[in-house]
């Protein structure tokens, strides 16, 4: 049977909570402040701790931590009061199961409590079960080894060390990055290494579709909710129970919808649409997207608090650009894999087409190596990819930030954006002649706007 632990300096609160506790036949001990317990914690094997965060002595982060130390399996729910979003993250952080914010009904607790208790005993089943067999588990981690993720930089190796701490959590996890730099790849991964493996891995893209659209995507329909509606439909949330589901471009979702979104992360549960009946989700989430999450959320385009949710566990993944060193080691796997896809025979690429790939500053990551190298298999007639057969990259590569701009040790950022765009506009003038209008085009900006550059810049009459 499921043991529970509720401590709160506040007699009322502590007592309605353990009536409720004990009401669902679980076993309930109690305790008035931190320190005694953690003394209990000591003695007795608990499945779930709840504890409030304003005591008298210990705060219930600080018991969060010790039950942590004391027995790591034990989890722990914290009560925060309404408001402080930042305070049930950092409860998150340090390993909190999830938080319940103060005033909640006997309903809302008890829901939580009940599926915690759920996840606990399944994940202790687990643990059984492989502890039965850990020889077996080494065996399986061994051959994973990030197999589809080919990377040896200290940046890629760190974000295999968080892959892996966080895989087995069923926290949600947001990973961001430039476009091309493998978020989907690590979302699969995680999934793969998860408890959750051999249930689904359900991929959305958000940003293909539209609110209305989504909505239904995601939690389902049920017949008639609107036109077209001709049955009932499963959502996206429906179809991962007990897997994961993968938000792709989760920035781009309208305000409306985040809402949505939060409540399923809140509450774990939503209802179709034109529905009434509330469907659990048992899903873990795992959410993507290229876009500055924060500066969307600080031009009032993203909620805070899904901001939040989400960036409990944040992996970010680094540019092409960044961990050059892996270059070599993504083209031959990349060489290898298309030649198999194209079912031509393997070939090789010299040593100073190599450097020159490694000169180039991929904007669109390793999608953009992968392509370019497609199109040299393809186009290459020899048994060795050489400098010539890579022009493609010597006009792109003009896009890259000038390295004089880059290289000095002047940090102020608005003196190097400055540079960096006075450059620029000196670059697309000399390209066009001096044509404005087609210069302004090439810039991506109006011609009036080009004409009070080149006057703030000083570059009117130089063309
Ligand atoms: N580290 C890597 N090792 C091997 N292949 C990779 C790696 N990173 C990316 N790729 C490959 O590059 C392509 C793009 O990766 P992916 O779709 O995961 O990128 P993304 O970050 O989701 O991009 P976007 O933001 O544009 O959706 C895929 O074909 C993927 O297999
Ligand atoms: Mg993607």
């Amino acid at each position: 049977m499921s043991k529970l632990l509720i401590i709160d300096d506040n007699d009322t609160m502590r007592e309605g909570m353990v009536a409720i506790v004990k009401k669902l036949g679980l076993e309930c001990d109690e305790a008035k402040d931190g320190n005694s317990g953690v003394n209990l914690v000591k003695k007795n094997d608990y499945h779930l701790v709840v504890t409030d965060y304003r005591m008298e002595g210990l705060n219930g982060i600080e018991v969060l931590k010790q039950v942590k130390n004391q027995s790591p399996k034990t989890e722990v729910m914290v009560i925060t009061a309404y408001g402080s979003i930042e305070l049930a993250v950092e409860a998150m952080k340090y390993g909190a199961v999830d938080f319940i914010t103060k005033p909640f009904s006997h309903d809302e607790f008890k829901i939580k409590v009940q599926r915690i208790l759920d996840r606990v005993n399944e994940k202790r089943e687990l643990t059984r079960i492989s502890d039965e067999n850990i020889y077996l588990r080494e065996k399986l981690d061994e051959q994973f080894n990030f197999g589809e993720i080919i990377g040896n930089s200290k940046l890629m190796k760190d974000v295999y060390r968080t892959i892996q701490k966080v895989a087995s959590a069923d926290s949600s996890v947001l990973i961001y990055g430039e476009s091309g730099t493998g978020k989907e790849l690590v979302a699969r991964a995680i999934h793969k290494m998860s408890s959750r493996k051999n249930k689904p891995f359900i991929r959305v893209n958000c940003g293909a579709l539209a609110e209305t659209l989504l909505e239904s995507e995601l939690f389902g329909h049920e017949k008639g909710a609107f036109s077209g509606a001709i049955k009932r439909k499963k959502g996206r949330f429906e179809l991962a129970q007990q897997g994961s589901i993968f938000l792709d471009e989760i920035g781009d979702i309208s305000l409306n919808m985040q809402t949505k979104l939060l409540r399923v992360l809140q509450e774990r549960e939503f209802e179709r649409v034109g529905g009434e009946e509330t469907i659990q989700a048992d899903v873990r989430i795992l959410a993507a997207t290229n876009k500055h999450l924060a500066e969307q959320v600080e031009e009032g385009k993203f909620r805070e608090d899904l901001y939040y949710r989400l960036f409990i566990i944040p992996i970010y993944l680094p540019a092409l650009r960044d961990r050059k060193d892996d270059i070599p080691l993504l083209v031959n796997h990349f060489l290898k894999k298309l030649a198999a896809d194209l079912k031509k025979t393997p070939i090789q690429i010299c040593q100073a087409a190599l450097e020159k790939l490694g000169e180039y500053n991929w904007p669109g990551n390793v999608r953009e190596l992968e392509n370019v190298l497609e199109r040299v298999l393809v186009l290459c007639e020899n048994q060795q990819i050489d400098v010539f057969d890579l022009p493609i990259l010597t006009r792109s590569n003009s896009a890259k930030i000038p390295s004089d701009v880059v290289d000095r040790r002047n940090f102020n950022l608005n003196d190097t954006l400055y540079d960096i765009e006075k450059q620029l506009i000196q670059r697309a003038m000399n390209e066009t002649g001096g044509n404005k209008s087609r210069a302004a085009k090439l810039l991506g900006i109006k011609t009036s706007l080009l004409y009070y550059k080149l006057e703030k810049y000083n570059l009117l009459d130089k063309k």
